[in-house]
């Protein structure tokens, strides 16, 4: 591959290769985990396909539109195979990972039963738990320590065991487990000192998935957050991150209605199209949905969905199209749907003279079926990340996230197709190759021998 980027050469990187297994250490063996664990031992027999993964099946375009090469990005880049992955993770419930698939419901029984016994090997370390931050689940099995720095050094010696008997050399961290209240980042979790300190006097603002994410950085192990609590995305942590050169990303995996949103609201801003409003309202019956009945956990997640319109439509910038938008969002615990979510939103928009219309969106989608090739790809690049020297909050996977996490100064970018872009041209800055604009007015004004890479 040539190391000669005409764009970004300095940031070309040799990258370590994906030699032996890799360990997949996930806190909260729920439906998400358990549909990933059971997904890719079916793919591995090749009994299922990865649909809806990037590094499974997309091809990115490298050279010019006149003589391209469409390379699968897992033959662009030194990914690990999916063969190599190696599970284990946490819960607050003792039930192994086929147990959980069963009672979680997303995979029909005959799938289940084709990797039964790979599932029932993976049993869930007890975990880090305070009922507090997850009000509506009572869980188990769970650790007790002295203080949170106790329970932090508890995990890294479960990573340790985990990793010293499969003989692992690297892993990844991904928080699939519930979601926790909503909090905002406060002076314990501003420098790496105070957060430590606060470890070691039980610091009530210190949350579980908190703890999980300092016992995997402090281990030199990449961590990305799936749902909306913040987790790594607070300053002392990306500290240590930074620190120890230890990739991270967050936060809450983006799947149905956002992904809906993400795809719909740019669309309407290139156009500028006005909004007048947007209703979203989902019914689920999962344990997610029980969690998120708690009005502390639905705080977290409207957040981060709500943050998604605002940044996409910039009303600082189209005060007369989007400033008066009224976006609410809605979901409803409805157990007889389990995992299979319903989702509608009612768009109100307006357009030439302020004529208004309407756009209806029915979804009905599977959660975690939506989820699982998003935390295998996360899972794959993060360990690419790590293998690549790139270090700290990773903004090139915000294309996964509903509330990507971003430099402080930097606006997060929300719109999935800028996200997708930034994401392929990371993957081809990486390996020395020039990044895509699709401006292509290079071919017909200057030139194609002179043209640039659009
Ligand atoms: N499409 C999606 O499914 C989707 C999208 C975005 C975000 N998420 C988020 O991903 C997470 C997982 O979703 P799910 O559908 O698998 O939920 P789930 O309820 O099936 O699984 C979560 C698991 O986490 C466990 N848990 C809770 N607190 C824990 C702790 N402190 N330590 C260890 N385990 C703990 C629970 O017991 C449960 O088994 C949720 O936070 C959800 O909001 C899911």
């Amino acid at each position: 591959m040539s190391k000669e980027s005409s764009l970004y050469p300095e940031l070309a990187r040799t990258i370590a290769p994906a030699d032996g297994k890799l360990g997949v250490l996930i806190p909260g063996l729920g439906a998400v985990a358990t549909t990933l664990i059971a997904g890719v031992h079916l793919m591995n027999k090749g009994l299922g396909k990865p649909y809806g993964s990037l590094t499974q099946l997309q091809r990115v375009r490298l050279g010019k539109r006149t003589n391209p090469r469409f390379v699968p990005i897992k033959e662009l880049v030194p990914l690990a195979d999916p063969t190599a992955l190696v599970f284990g993770g946490w819960d607050i419930f003792p039930e192994d990972a086929y147990q959980t698939a069963c009672n979680a419901g997303v995979l029909p029984a005959e799938m289940l039963a084709q990797v039964r016994r790979e599932l029932e090997s993976i049993k869930p370390w007890p975990g880090v738990f305070e009922q507090d931050y997850v009000r509506n689940l009572h869980g188990t099995h769970i650790k007790s320590a002295p203080t949170k720095m106790h329970l932090a050094e508890a995990l890294m010696r479960d990573i340790e065991a985990f990793m010293g008997s499969h003989g692992l050399r690297r892993a990844v961290m991904i928080w699939c487990g519930s979601t926790e209240v909503y909090t905002e980042a406060g002076p314990v979790h501003a420098t790496l000192e105070a957060f430590e300190k606060g470890l070691k006097e039980n610091a009530k603002e210190i949350s579980p998935s908190m703890i999980y994410a300092y016992a995997a950085i402090a281990s030199g192990i990449p961590f990305a957050n799936g749902a909306p609590n913040l987790a790594v995305d607070i300053p002392a942590l990306t500290e240590l991150a930074n620190k120890h050169r230890v990739p991270v990303a967050g936060k809450d995996f983006k799947t149905g209605q956002t992904m809906m949103k993400t795809i719909i609201a740019p669309g309407l801003k290139a156009r500028m199209l006005g909004l007048a409003g947007w209703f979203s309202t989902n019914i689920l019956g999962n344990r997610d949905g029980e969690v998120l009945a708690d009005p502390g956990s639905f705080r977290s997640k409207e957040v981060t969905k709500g943050s998604v319109l605002d940044a996409i439509l910039q009303s600082d910038l189209y005060p007369e199209l989007y400033e008066k938008c009224y976006h609410k969002i809605r979901i409803e615990y409805y157990p007889p749907r389990g995992d299979a979510k319903e989702g509608w939103d009612n768009i109100d928009i307006f357009g030439w003279l302020g004529l208004p219309m309407q756009i209806k969106i029915n979804f009905l989608c599977r959660d975690s079926i939506l989820a699982a090739p998003i935390v295998l790809d996360l899972v794959l690049f993060l360990d690419l990340a790590k293998r690549a020297g790139l270090s700290g909050i990773q903004e090139w996977l915000s294309f996964y996230f509903k509330s990507p996490m971003s430099r402080p100064d930097l606006r997060p970018e929300h719109d999935l197709f800028i996200q997708h872009l930034k994401l392929t041209n990371t993957l081809r800055i990486l390996v020395g190759e020039e990044v895509l604009d699709h401006s292509g007015l290079d071919y017909y004004e200057s030139g194609l021998e002179r043209g640039r890479n659009s």
